[in-house]
């Protein structure tokens, strides 16, 4: 019953999320990742869907059930993502990009298995799509919310991620607080825009996701 008691107030409302990490292939069997578990995005997604929004969650591969009444769309790379997140960015109101998309991939996939060798090796990278960066620079009515986890200078190098990829807040984590940060039920999170710095107390990532969606729909 507390489920279906909450206030209807994102009804009408387009909400896009992305959630967890991007795989990067390097051959048929391997890959590059990061730690992302993708239980911020989700949490986001469920509130937002218990507020009467309209949800699409872009996910990377993640452990978790996705939110009922939400429309989901798996992805894998940071290529997928791109590629699904344009598709519904016109029609959508509000983007909250918590995925943890690699900022670089494989230049080339091999076709069969890498056999080793006795020498060392290393593995050529090319650059990713920033995907916040471009949805930033076509935007028209979209709310742009990104996340920025970062373990120095959390506040400078979020400022210059919300200047760089013309964002309307930032959600930043510095993964050095405990409690914060990958895999926890909890986080300790900053909501930063140009005209605003809110440090919000240790909570649980569903009490985070409800205090994010009520900045956003303040400041719409
Ligand atoms: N992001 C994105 N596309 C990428 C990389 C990041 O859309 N290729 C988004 C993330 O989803 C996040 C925001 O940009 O919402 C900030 O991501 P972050 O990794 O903190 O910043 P980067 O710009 O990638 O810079 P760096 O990793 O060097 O700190
Ligand atoms: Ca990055």
């Amino acid at each position: 019953l507390r489920v279906i008691a909450f206030e209807k107030d994102l009804a009408g409302k387009k909400v896009l999320v992305t959630a967890g990490p991007t795989q990067e292939a390097i051959d048929p069997v391997r890959y590059i990742t990061n730690h992302s578990t993708g239980k911020m995005g989700y949490a986001i997604a469920e509130n937002a869907m218990l507020r009467g929004a309209d949800v699409t969650l872009v996910t990377g591969p993640c452990a978790m059930e996705p939110p009922m009444f939400a429309k989901v769309k798996p992805v894998i790379s940071a290529q997928d993502m791109y590629e699904a997140v344009t598709e519904e960015y016109e029609q959508t109101d509000i983007v909250i990009m918590t995925a943890a998309v690699a900022d670089y991939r494989p230049a080339q996939v091999s076709t069969e298995k890498v056999k080793k060798k006795e020498d060392d090796m290393s593995i050529p990278l090319t650059r990713t799509k920033d995907i916040l960066a471009t949805l930033g620079a076509s935007k028209t009515h979209q709310f742009l919310c990104g996340f920025s986890m970062e373990t120095q200078n959390m506040l400078e190098n979020s400022r210059t991620k919300i200047a760089k990829k013309n964002l309307d807040m930032i959600v930043a984590n510095n993964l050095k607080v405990a409690g914060a940060g990958f895999g926890t039920d909890t986080n300790v999170i900053t909501l930063i825009a140009n005209d605003m710095e809110k440090e919000l107390p240790l909570m649980s990532k569903k009490e985070a996701a409800g205090c994010i969606l009520d900045t956003i729909l303040e400041r719409m």
